[in-house]
Parts: structure tokens; sequence; C-alpha cells
């Protein structure tokens, strides 16, 4: 699929505000700095439509980018992030669930998952909450350039053992790099084909 256009159509606090217009929509959720915002821009080949922040918590509301007049990508805030207070927790919560219970466009999310580090709880714990939410997802593994290939590949089938207790069919997953745009192709084909069987 080519990129032909991008426009960033907003941020918004909560699926109500967001865009009624019933273009599906991917959405990418992850933990606070898992490399959500800079995959977004690899895959759109922008290099800062969407900001990147090496202090997490940087992304706070929904952000809609408009793909091709076609679809969106939806920049989520990540989980995770340790230095908020119980307030700021509770209507993250509040709004994430209202986001995945309710908005009835969502194609499919992409969970992103630090390739470099052995399974995290935080983790396992989201992508058995989607499943309990019924959400179409996949996983996406980040920072591929950061580990040796046999690393990588070492914590994905470590991550899948886990899963392996509560899920009989396990997620589809791609290893990515926003860096060396490793994974772009890939990703860019399971939007595509998800387009594709969506609107026939
Ligand atoms: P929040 O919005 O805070 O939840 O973070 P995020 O998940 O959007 O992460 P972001 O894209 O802002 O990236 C966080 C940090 O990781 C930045 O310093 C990025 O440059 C770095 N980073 C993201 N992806 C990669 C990658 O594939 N390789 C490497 N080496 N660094 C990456
Ligand atoms: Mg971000």
């Amino acid at each position: 699929m080519n990129i032909k256009s991008v426009a960033f159509r907003g941020s918004f606090k909560n699926n109500e505000q967001a865009p009624a217009d019933g273009l599906y929509e991917f959405a990418f959720i992850g933990r606070s700095n898992v490399g959500k915002s800079s995959l977004i821009n690899m895959l759109l080949n922008r290099k800062d439509l969407v900001r990147i922040s090496n202090k997490p918590g940087k992304t706070q509301s929904l952000n809609y980018f408009l793909v091709n007049q076609q679809f969106y990508l939806v920049d989520l805030p990540g989980y995770g992030y340790a230095r908020v207070s119980k307030s700021e927790r509770k209507e993250w919560e509040v709004m994430i669930e209202n986001y995945f219970r309710k908005r009835t466009s969502i194609a499919c999310v992409f969970q992103l998952i630090d390739v470099r580090l052995e399974p995290q709880r935080i983790d396992i714990e989201f992508t058995n909450q989607l499943g309990e939410w019924n959400v179409p997802f996949q996983l996406v593994f980040t920072k591929s350039d950061k580990v040796s290939r046999s690393d990588a590949f070492r914590n994905v089938q470590l991550y899948f053992q886990v899963l392996r207790d509560t899920w009989a069919v396990l997620p589809h997953h791609t290893v990515t790099s926003a860096e060396k745009k490793n994974g772009r192709e890939e990703l860019l084909v399971v939007i595509e084909h998800i387009m594709v069987n969506q609107t026939n």
C-alpha cells in the first residue's frame, strides 16, 4: 500500500468526541515509551508528524491521523507510566475502556511490546484485557534494532509461551524497528488486507 496522503484530524479527549464519519481505524496501544508514536511516523513515512519524546506519557489523548482519505491511524496514550497520580490513572482507564468497548469503527488494534524485554505482566494483562473486550488485535514487537535477532526471537517465543496459558489461538505478530524501518511493509500489508475485507 502506498501512503498517498496523511492529515492530522485532531486530538480528542474521548470516544464521543472522536470522528463520527464511520471510517475504519487502526489503533496503537502499549506501554508508555514503547514506541507507538515512532511506529506511526515510520509507517506513514513522516519524520515527526506524531510527537515523540524521551519523556514517557507524552501522548495524552486519542490522536487521529487520516490516511489516503480512507482510514485512521490512532495514537493512544500509553499505559504503565509510573509518574501519574491515582486520579490520572483512573481517567486513563475510563477513557481506554470506553474507547475499546464502545468504538464500533475499530478495524484492528496493534498492541506494542518492547522486544528487548522478557514478558512483562502489564503487557500480558493488557493482551488478556483486549481478549475480554473482544477487540480484534495483533501484537507488534518494537525496537528490534536494539537486540540481536536471537534475543528478539526468544522474547517473542517467551511472550507466546505465557499467552498459551489463556489463549487457544495465538494472535498474529510483527517484529519492527522504527529506527531501521523494519516491519513497515508487513504492517502496511496487514492494514491493507483488513481494509479490503472490511469493505467487501
Ligand atoms: P508515549 O507517547 O509516552 O506513551 O510513548 P510512545 O509509545 O509513543 O513512544 P515514542 O514513540 O515517543 O518513543 C519513545 C522513545 O523510544 C523515543 O526516544 C524513541 O526515539 C525511541 N524509539 C521508538 N521506537 C524505536 C525503535 O524502533 N528503535 C529505537 N532504537 N528507538 C526507538
Ligand atoms: Mg506517544
